[in-house]
């Protein structure tokens, strides 16, 4: 995607993993990144690189091709289960924003791990461990994405009081009327069904859900229950956004991606994407291999561009949702 335009971005869950890759390939193409995640150690890790690497290889572009040299990336320690501070983070992500105030990309990605109960537990254990995870779950992985979205309308909207351009036939001093409808050849000519929305595209949502929303091993309640739950408000919130301010929603359905070259112990050890993973683990996937961040980066480009998608979940799998399994 060009940087001639860089596009304004909030990535939640920036510090490791999917969201991580995200964060270094938008940063390093020359677009503008805010990310939030609770993990201050991983988030450390990410800054340095960032200021060391994926920053300086994307001002080195920005000079070679005259273009002013904006804040690129800022990371703010957000823990996602406390309200209080989403709302002060969003007040950053406005500053970050700048002038025009405008927010081109909301990506709701964080979820806390594992996908599973932890420690082994099960549903029907007697102790309260089980409901206080459901509620960390619940907050981080759907209420928070619900409250993000909430609070970054202002910022994804385009303002509908910004000037239009020039339109001849509903101005008098070009000679039309001043009626402020739409005459029929106006209805027309795509030319002059233009908006007050003519110099800024509003901005759009994308959440990471998970094939777990629709299938299942055992003991991942919470965990199905958010990207389940993700699905229902990406295609909620498509319509209600989409009506009054044509924000596009979309979710992405990620498969099995592995990251386990995507954190700051990997980056000590020097892990290559394909450490750990076996040929039965490729095989297993009718694509062939086992899903990489950059599968999900192409599907957010995609999703970025694409201006007639909204309220669709795309599925990322390899296939293997698509595959039948017999008892052997
Ligand atoms: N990797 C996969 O195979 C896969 C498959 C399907 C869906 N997903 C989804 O993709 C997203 C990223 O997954 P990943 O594999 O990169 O996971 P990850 O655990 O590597 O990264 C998740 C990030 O979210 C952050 N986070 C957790 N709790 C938080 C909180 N309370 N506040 C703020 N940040 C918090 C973590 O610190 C971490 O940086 C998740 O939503 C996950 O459910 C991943």
């Amino acid at each position: 995607m060009s940087p001639k335009s860089p596009l304004t971005m909030l990535i939640t869950g920036g510090a490791r993993g999917i969201g991580r890759g995200l964060v270094r390939h938008f940063v390093q193409s020359g677009h503008r990144v805010f990310t939030l995640d609770s993990d201050l150690e991983e988030l450390q890790n990410t800054v340095s690189l960032a200021l060391k690497q994926w920053i300086p290889e994307a001002e080195s572009r920005d000079r070679n091709s005259g273009i002013k040299p904006l804040t690129r990336f800022a990371a703010l320690t957000v823990d996602l289960k406390d309200r209080g501070a989403i709302i002060d983070a969003v007040g950053s992500v406005a500053q970050f924003c700048g002038e025009n105030g405008k927010l081109d990309v909301l990506i709701n990605n964080a979820m806390p791990g594992p996908h599973t109960w932890s420690d082994g537990r099960v549903m029907e254990d007697a102790d309260a461990a089980i409901m206080v995870e459901w509620d960390e779950k619940v907050q981080v992985g759907l209420t928070a994405p619900f409250q993000l979205s909430r609070l970054c309308v202002p910022l994804l909207k385009v303002d509908e009081d910004e000037p239009s351009v020039p339109n001849p036939q509903l101005n008098p001093e070009e000679g039309g009327d001043g009626v402020q409808e739409t005459s029929k050849e106006a209805e027309r000519d795509p030319a002059t069904m233009t908006n007050t929305k003519t110099k800024q595209k509003p901005g759009c949502i994308i959440n990471i859900s998970s094939t777990r929303a629709h299938q299942s091993e055992p003991d991942h309640e919470a965990y199905s229950a958010v990207k389940a739950g993700l699905l229902g408000l990406t295609q909620s919130l498509s319509i209600s956004l989409g009506q009054r301010h044509n924000i596009r929603v979309n979710a992405i359905i990620p498969g099995w991606i592995h990251v386990g070259n995507e954190n700051r112990k990997a980056d000590a050890e020097k892990k290559q994407w394909v450490d750990g993973l076996t040929r039965e683990d490729m095989n297993w996937h009718p694509a062939g291999r086992v899903g990489k961040v950059e599968d999900i980066i192409k599907t957010v480009e995609f999703l970025i561009e694409s201006e007639f998608v909204t309220g669709e979940e795309i599925r990322v799998d390899g296939g293997v949702g698509r595959r039948m399994v017999y008892p052997e």
